[in-house]
Parts: C-alpha cells; structure tokens; sequence
C-alpha cells in the first residue's frame, strides 16, 4: 500500500508538501465541487471542475478522510464551458464562491441538478414514483431576493467559500435589481466606522427587496429566495392538495411566516401551521384566517414533539418544508398519526430527504410524485416537491 495512503487510513496525513497530481472528475458533490480520485485511489473534492474534466491539482487541505485541492490547470475542459457572468466569480479567498456552477451554462446546471435527483430516487428503489420534469428558473440572473452581505467597515460583500475572509463585492449580477441598487447606494457610504465590527470580525447587513432599507445585525425571519419561483411552488401546491376534500384535517410543519399556509388556508377547513420562530409565527398569524390554529414548538426536540403529537387525532394531510436538517424527530408524526393518508414534503435537502422517505416508505406509503424545481440558479441547490401516499 503506498505510504499518503496508510498515512490516511491512521488519519494523521498532513497534505502540505505533497506532489500535484492529475486526475478526472468523476462526480460532482451537493455542493458543487468536482470529486476527483488520487493516483493512490483517495478521493478529493475540487471546486470549479464539472463531470469529466480532467485537471492537474495542487493538494491544499484535508476534510475527515476526503483531500481538498485546487485546480494549476485545466488538461481537459467541458467544450459547454462559457465566460462567467460576474467578476468576483472564482474559489481563491479573494473571490465570491457563492455561484460555484456559474462558469457552466443554465440547461447544463439543470441536467447535473436532475442526475443527482434520479440516482437517489434509485437509491429509494419506489418504482411506482412519477418524477416529473425541472421545473428551471426563468431568470437565471437577477432573482436573489434577499441577501446577506458582511461588513468590516471598509469591505461590503460576502465572505470566501470556506473561509474566514471577507470578500468586497462591487456587484451581484444574481440580486435583484432592487437590491442590486441598495447594495450599490451601501458601498457609497464605505468607509463607514460605524459598521466597523467591535467583538466578532464583521456586522450583517441583510437586503431583502420588500423592505425599504438594508437590516443591520438583525435576522429577519426566513423567506423563500425567489420570488418568481415562490409562486410556481405556490401553484404546485394548490393543485397537489386541489383533490383532497376540503374536511380532511391539515397540519403544517415549518410553516414559517405562512407562506404555505395561506394556500393550504384557501382549500382546507382545518389547518393546524406549527413553526419555531416566534418572529415568523407572528407574520403568518397575519397573513391568515384566524381558523388556523398555530403553535410554536421545537420540532428537533423529541419529548417536545412527543408531548404535543399526543393530543393531535385526526390528521389525515401532512405538509412539511424543513430546514436542511429535514424531519429530524420523525418516528412520533409516522407512528403516532394513524389516520395520515398522503404527506407533501418539500425539501432544499436531498440527502436528509431521502432519509425520512425511506422512514415512511417503511410504514406503509409510496413515494408518489417528484418534481424538482431550481431555486437557485448558479448552484448546485435543488428543491424538490414531493408527494407520499399510504399504499
Ligand atoms: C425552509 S423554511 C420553510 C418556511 C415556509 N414553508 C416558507 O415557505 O416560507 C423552514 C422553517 O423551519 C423553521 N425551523 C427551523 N428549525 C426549526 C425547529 N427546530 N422547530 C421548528 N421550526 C423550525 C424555520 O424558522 C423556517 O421558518
């Protein structure tokens, strides 16, 4: 065995000083970087490389037992490769790695999205799931509807993929041109010794284009990032739930500022929207009718979950929209909810995902319908519309 590789086995390696090599991609991670094997058969993760290119790579790092590298030169390029459409574009601590597939074209970003998709669809084995297309972004600039930019005093931008170093950003070709504009009239006001950080490295300056101005140091609750495609979301939920009977009781999880619930709101008489921001629950008991039953609960909590699903009888409909984390306390809602009859599981996370379906797919329901839906043009991220169904 040669030594880099009982090295890492003992998990002491230390990468410094080791020879570049050559290697081809062979796949592509959640987060958009290439993973490339070693000559010596270890695997690195290499931002800005796509499926099949092959590059000589400077060995920069270690992530658990995966090296970390940097592209010297680029051997073999994809021939769709285009010129990127922003200037801090790039995965040096000096650019924004927040596009990290800008440097391919829109149907190739959208076919990569779907080939992750498809091989964990296959990994759940349902063969009775209707996967329907990509539902693409219709603007694949200019769509960003909220940002958060950091500020040092003398740089406004965004901080370097996997660093600690704030980038100062001139222009985002990805906000919209609401925010474009903020961000352009905040950079006049640069130096600014009243953003200057005190304790931590930098200040948060939060846009979002349906406030009149930036939000200092103050988390806004969460709001889906695009506009245009918020709404087509809106539409495939409305006609998910359009043949259930209005009497079938609804529980909502993670209903945020109600963005959902308003929907499930107009179909169904009973709606029970559970969220755990206090912020956010206070904008959805605006937005709708008082028949809807809020409450605020923990929902990674276990004996939190467990002591409030036991007073719930009757759900038939579940929704859900969960952080990354997905359904993290899952077996009360699949165990203790008898009468559930179909759950519709949106998701920005394909891996924790696949987890809970596999859960319910275990108790009895079928992974019916699948449609994924781009978000976020320039990256890797995929948002999936999911309907289960008791079998
Ligand atoms: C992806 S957002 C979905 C919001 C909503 N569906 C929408 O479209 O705007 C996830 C929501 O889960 C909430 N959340 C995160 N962790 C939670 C927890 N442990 N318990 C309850 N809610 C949580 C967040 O506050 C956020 O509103």
């Amino acid at each position: 065995m040669p030594r880099h590789r009982r090295a890492a086995k003992k998990g002491n390696v230390s990468f410094k000083h080791e020879a570049a090599f050559e290697g081809r991609v062979r796949d592509l991670t959640s987060d958009g970087r290439g993973v490339v094997s070693h000559p010596d058969g270890r695997t690195f993760f290499v931002p800005g490389l796509w499926l099949d290119e092959v590059a000589e790579i400077r060995v920069v790092g270690r992530q658990g037992k995966v090296g970390l590298g940097q592209v010297i030169t680029l051997k073999k390029a994809d021939p769709q490769r285009r010129e990127v459409p922003c200037r801090h574009h790039g995965y040096s601590p000096n650019h924004c790695g927040g596009c990290p597939w800008m440097f391919m074209p829109y149907e190739a970003q959208g076919a990569a999205k779907l080939r992750r998709l498809q091989s964990t669809l296959e990994s759940l084995g349902d063969s009775s799931t209707r996967l329907d297309g990509l539902l693409a972004a219709p603007e694949e600039l200019g769509y960003r509807n909220r940002a958060q930019l950091k500020t040092d005093g003398s740089k406004l931008g965004y901080v370097a993929a996997g660093t600690r170093t704030l980038v100062d950003i001139t222009d985002c070709p990805i906000l919209t041109a609401s925010n474009g504009e903020t961000l352009t009239s905040l950079r006049k006001a640069l130096p600014n010794p009243t953003w200057r950080a005190r304790k931590q490295e930098w200040q948060t300056i939060d846009l979002d284009d349906t406030l009149k101005g930036p939000s200092l140091n103050q988390r806004l609750p969460f709001r889906q990032g695009n506009t245009q495609q918020n709404v087509v979301m809106r539409e495939w939920l409305a006609q998910a739930i359009a043949p259930i009977p209005p009497d079938a009781p609804v529980l909502e999880l993670f209903a945020g500022s109600g963005n959902f619930t308003e929907v499930l709101a107009a179909h169904f008489a009973t709606v029970v929207a559970v969220e755990g921001d206090q912020s956010a629950l206070q904008q959805l008991s605006r937005l709708v009718p008082d028949r809807v039953q809020t409450h605020a609960l923990n929902l990674f909590s276990l004996p939190a979950v467990e002591a409030w699903i036991s007073e719930r009888q009757g759900i038939r409909v579940l929704v859900l929209d969960p952080p990354r984390e997905g359904l993290k306390v899952r077996v009360p809602f699949i165990k203790q909810l008898t009468e559930l009859e179909m759950v519709i599981y949106v998701t920005c996370d394909l891996a924790t995902w696949a987890r809970d379906c596999k859960d319910f797919l275990e108790q009895g329901f079928r992974l019916t319908r699948v449609t994924p839906l781009d978000l976020f043009p320039q990256t890797p991220h995929l948002e999936v519309l999911s309907v289960l169904t008791r079998a």
